[in-house]
């Protein structure tokens, strides 16, 4: 949505509304999330993509009660979500959902997961909700409306950098374990340090909150990253845009956003591990 469009009354009274809902549906879900990950030793793991990829029954769950109140306050909404997949958009509006991201953590029974959903009108971000239960910390955005933790205006500080900051950099195993081990030397040798926890959506809130000068992650998905671009580009930091027209919204592709003082060094470290020489 451009500016103009979100700002049209009529356009901007639905996005209020779903807004809401998106706070509402975070609390509640993760509610029912930090739930499941108390009774976690009671779940079966299933295994996704290899044994560091896995899913259970809590993820399935909380994906579909997400569904199920997006549907009943707005049926013609589109939903794309991690577990259950993509349903067409009839308003304009798509939801997009990670009920879980950091399974792995959650599973392991560490406390770095989160819920993330974000809402694209018409293919621009709109907002973005990422709830982190066990923090008992809510991070929202609304497109022109900025960033919030648990209600508190969040604003980056310009003077933030690779070298007096910490750095999220997050990995999977669809990428060459060479270049995860390159881009960790590359900011080592910028004099910057990484840090990791379970989840990249977690990781990109903590961008916009300030904690983290900038995320990188060289595969993630459109559930994993656009709700942490909404929140860190409405915090007034910068992010790489992440493909959502068409089949472009089902594909993988690299996630990176940072703030205004780390945004530059950190693209030109995950161009150079892509593209190893060319700088
Ligand atoms: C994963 C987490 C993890 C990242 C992976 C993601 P999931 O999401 O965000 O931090 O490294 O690339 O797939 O599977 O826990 O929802
Ligand atoms: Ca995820
Ligand atoms: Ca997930």
């Amino acid at each position: 949505m451009t500016l103009q469009t979100a700002n049209a009354p009529e356009a901007r009274s639905g996005l209020v509304a779903r807004f809401d809902l998106a706070r509402d549906i975070a609390q509640e879900s993760g509610t029912v999330a930090l739930d499941y990950f108390r009774r976690r030793k009671e779940l079966t793991i299933e295994v996704k993509g290899g044994l560091q990829d896995v899913v259970s029954i809590a993820d399935r769950n909380v994906e579909t009660l997400i569904r199920e109140r997006i549907a009943a306050a707005f049926p013609d909404d589109g939903i794309l979500g991690e577990e259950h997949g993509l349903e067409e958009s009839g308003s304009g509006y798509t939801w997009v959902v990670d009920p879980i991201d950091g399974t792995s953590a959650f599973v392991h029974g560490h406390s770095n997961w989160c819920v993330s959903i974000a809402l694209l009108y018409k293919g621009d971000l709109a907002a973005g909700v990422i709830r982190v239960p066990c923090d008992d910390e809510t991070f929202a955005a609304m497109t022109g409306a900025g960033a919030t933790l648990n209600g508190m205006p969040l604003k980056l500080d310009a003077s933030m950098t690779l070298q007096n900051s910490l750095t999220g950099i997050g990995a999977n195993h669809a990428i060459p374990p060479e270049r995860v081990g390159a881009l960790i030397s590359g900011l080592m040798a910028a004099g910057g340090n990484y840090i990791r926890t379970g989840s990249g959506a977690q990781m990109l809130a903590m961008v916009a909150a300030g904690r983290l000068a900038g995320f990188h992650e060289p595969s993630m998905h459109a559930w994993d990253c656009l709700a942490g671009y909404c929140l860190v580009s409405e915090a007034g930091g910068r992010y790489r845009p992440f493909p959502v027209n068409g089949e472009a919204i089902l594909e993988s592709g690299p996630v990176l956003a940072a703030g205004p003082g780390a945004f530059e060094a950190l693209s030109a470290l995950a161009d150079e591990g892509e593209h190893p020489g060319t700088r």
